[in-house]
């Protein structure tokens, strides 16, 4: 097995991690080293310290000269449609001039446009798709992500997707309930048909199900539903809620034991206080928000409230072209007012409690898998600070270059 030494780092940031997604004063508590080291055997990291203790090492290593630069745990991409054809260059371009996101759904524009530019794919483009857009998020520090279909929205489609995702590495959520597609007469047409016909295959490809839960997708009634299904399959919960109207996500992701309620620009105070009550993480899509020029959602006041909360990039072609959580966790500091190291742990540890891996992932310690950012600077609090620049050097995934 080949052993790794990333010696004479500036400096190593880590969460000191915890049984369950930290909240309130822990999710800002980072444990810096200086002038550190980064050992890995193989796919794991054996051991991370100062370099004055330096154990003498035996047999073969491979040496990465760190000076200059910061590691911290490869980052944590718990919220990506990153299977998807085409582009919405020309829908960007009409938003540019003043067309609202919720119009061009509303007209057949939208998400039903990427359906059809996703079902022109055959299984080796869609695979292809997925691992030019892994490609990129591997050059932006990502070492896990997550990606939902949702593209297809047809049975062939759906899983041909989640297979794709499962191929190239990332960990595959069935969101069959996206959007309606046309040849259906209405959502409820549209879920006895995903619910008979996709579910019991999706079931076996993916880890967790989704549901746009909003005005002009499916109601809460139909969240339920399709919800109820799914978990009775054995797949995870989480919801698409709260993005543009508050239309009941919160209340049914914490009654049904979802995971996670992503978005939240529209959430207000009785959402807050119960999510904080709550064992649900809120996931936050800060550059989802900026894309569309929304309102930024409530974050600081959800870490006030001791609320579990991830940070995402929600990577995807109409809401949010980046596959760049440097850049999130940036707008995290600038627009969610959160810390750099509120930052680092939401897009590491917390992201990684959100897919059900964090006594694997999302922290540089011994035993976790050997998965790390390579900052191009001096102090690892430049990760957020570099306004979208190349702030990552290099990226390691189970102990390789990437
Ligand atoms: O998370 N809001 C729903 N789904 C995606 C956007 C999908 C799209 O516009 O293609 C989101 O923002
Ligand atoms: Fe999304």
């Amino acid at each position: 097995m080949t052993r790794l030494l990333i010696r004479d780092l500036a400096q190593i940031a880590t969460s000191p991690g915890g049984e369950s997604p930290l909240r309130g004063a822990a999710l800002g508590e980072v444990d810096v080293l200086e002038d550190a080291f980064v050992l890995c055997d193989g796919e794991t990291i054996e051991a991370v310290g100062r370099m004055r203790d330096l154990p003498r090492l035996e047999g073969d290593v491979v040496e990465l000269d760190g000076r200059g630069l910061c590691a911290v745990p490869g980052l944590v991409d718990c919220h990506t449609h990153a299977a998807f054809g085409g582009d919405r260059v020309d829908e960007f371009s009409r938003r540019a001039g003043g067309a609202s996101y919720e119009e061009l759904h509303a007209a057949g524009g939208g998400i039903l446009s990427t359906v059809r530019a996703t079902r022109a794919l055959d299984e080796d483009g869609l695979r292809g798709a997925v691992e030019r857009h892994r490609d990129w998020m591997r050059a932006a520090g990502t070492t896990t992500f997550e990606a939902k279909s949702g593209y297809g929205l047809d049975r062939d489609t759906e899983l041909a997707s989640l297979r794709a995702i499962r191929d190239a590495g990332g960990i595959p959520t069935w969101l069959g309930a996206h959007a309606v597609p046309p040849e259906f007469a209405d959502a409820d047409a549209y879920l006895d048909f995903a619910l008979a016909e996709v579910l019991p295959e999706a079931a076996k490809l993916a880890e967790a199900a989704d549901v746009f839960l909003e005005r002009g997708a499916f109601d809460a009634g139909q969240a339920r539903r399709y919800l109820e299904a799914c978990g009775d399959a054995g797949l995870a919960l989480r919801l698409h809620g709260d993005q543009f109207t508050e239309s009941g996500a919160i209340p049914l992701a914490i009654e049904l034991g979802a995971r996670s309620v992503d978005h939240l620009e529209a959430t207000g105070d009785d959402g807050i206080k119960a999510l904080a009550a709550s064992d649900v993480t809120g996931v936050l899509l800060p550059a989802s928000a900026l894309f569309l020029d929304r309102p930024m959602p409530p974050a600081r006041t959800l870490v006030g409230a001791g609320a579990g909360v991830a940070l995402a990039s929600d990577f995807n072609p109409g809401s949010s072209f980046t596959e760049s959580l440097p850049l999130v966790c940036s707008l995290a500091c600038t627009q969610l007012h959160l810390s750099p190291a509120e930052a680092l742990n939401a897009c590491t540890v917390n992201a990684a409690h959100v897919l059900g891996r964090a006594d694997r992932i999302g922290r540089l310690a011994p035993g976790y898998r050997a998965d790390v950012a390579l900052l191009d600077a001096p102090d690892w609090r430049h990760l957020a600070y570099h306004l979208g620049g190349r702030v990552v050097a290099r990226t390691i995934v189970g102990g390789e270059l990437a």
